[in-house]
């Protein structure tokens, strides 16, 4: 299977993520032994507040992906953001300030890990009611999501997408957040893995062992959907139907 990681910080130097060409190609060293052949690098998108412009981005991300083909030529990359969600993002985008994933109606979009669930709530109608397709990057982190399954359920009827990221499902029984995780995978309400790669260290690409974990609890059809199928339909501005 050819994994498909949809959030990732490999473009060098744009952000928080890889600080250099080096640091990036041995990211995508590991992504690959991982099995890994698809990644979206999503630079953060803060307001007023990014070292570089959506044209800058990609002529950086077309300078990348020459690079990466000559050692990896079937490594597929694609742009976008990861919008940390603030009042006027929806007119940054609709200005075209901002990267959606690889140029579709679906955007990536983080919120501040202490949003109430109105303020989130209200954001995601902000969004589609502009036809994006929001998908919610490390829908794990949120306070006011945590545990509330019929919160969750509201959001995924909204043409709302969420994305784990992979490592979270690591845990033992006594781990409430990993069982948290675990029950949203379980149950269907996850779209998308990433891993939010950010560097060699903490935050690298590994996949192997969460993803042996997928397979055994939901088997290799749900497993291809989470980590193939969903994301090929994202990227083509498909959607995604369950
Ligand atoms: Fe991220």
């Amino acid at each position: 299977m050819e994994y498909f990681d949809i959030h990732s910080h490999i473009l060098p130097g744009v952000d928080d993520g890889s600080q250099s060409l080096e640091e990036s190609m041995a990211m995508l060293d590991i992504a690959y032994q991982e099995g890994t052949r698809n990644v979206m690098l999503t630079p953060h998108y803060m307001r007023g507040r990014n070292q570089y412009n959506k044209e800058e981005l990609k002529k950086r991300f077309v300078d990348f992906k020459q690079e990466v083909h000559r050692k990896y030529p079937d490594m597929q990359l694609y742009l976008g953001n990861e919008i940390l969600y603030e009042d006027g993002i929806v007119d940054d985008l609709k200005a075209g300030l901002i990267q959606t994933m690889n140029d579709t109606k679906y955007v990536l979009v983080e919120f501040n890990i202490r949003i109430s669930y109105n303020q989130l709530y209200q954001a995601i109608r902000k969004l589609t009611n502009a036809r994006y397709r929001p998908i919610i990057a490390h829908v794990e982190r949120y306070r006011c999501l945590f545990k509330h399954l019929e919160r969750i359920d509201e959001l995924v009827r909204m043409e709302t997408y969420l994305q784990m990221n992979i490592s979270s499902v690591y845990g033992g029984l006594l781990d409430e957040d990993a069982r948290w995780c675990k029950k949203l995978v379980r149950e269907g309400y996850i779209s998308f893995f990433g891993t939010d790669a950010h560097d060699l260290e903490n935050r690298a690409p590994y996949i192997t062992d969460y993803v042996a974990w997928i397979e055994k609890k939901c088997g290799v059809d749900a497993l291809e959907q989470m980590f193939v199928n969903n994301a090929k339909k994202m990227i083509e501005n498909q959607y995604i139907i369950d």
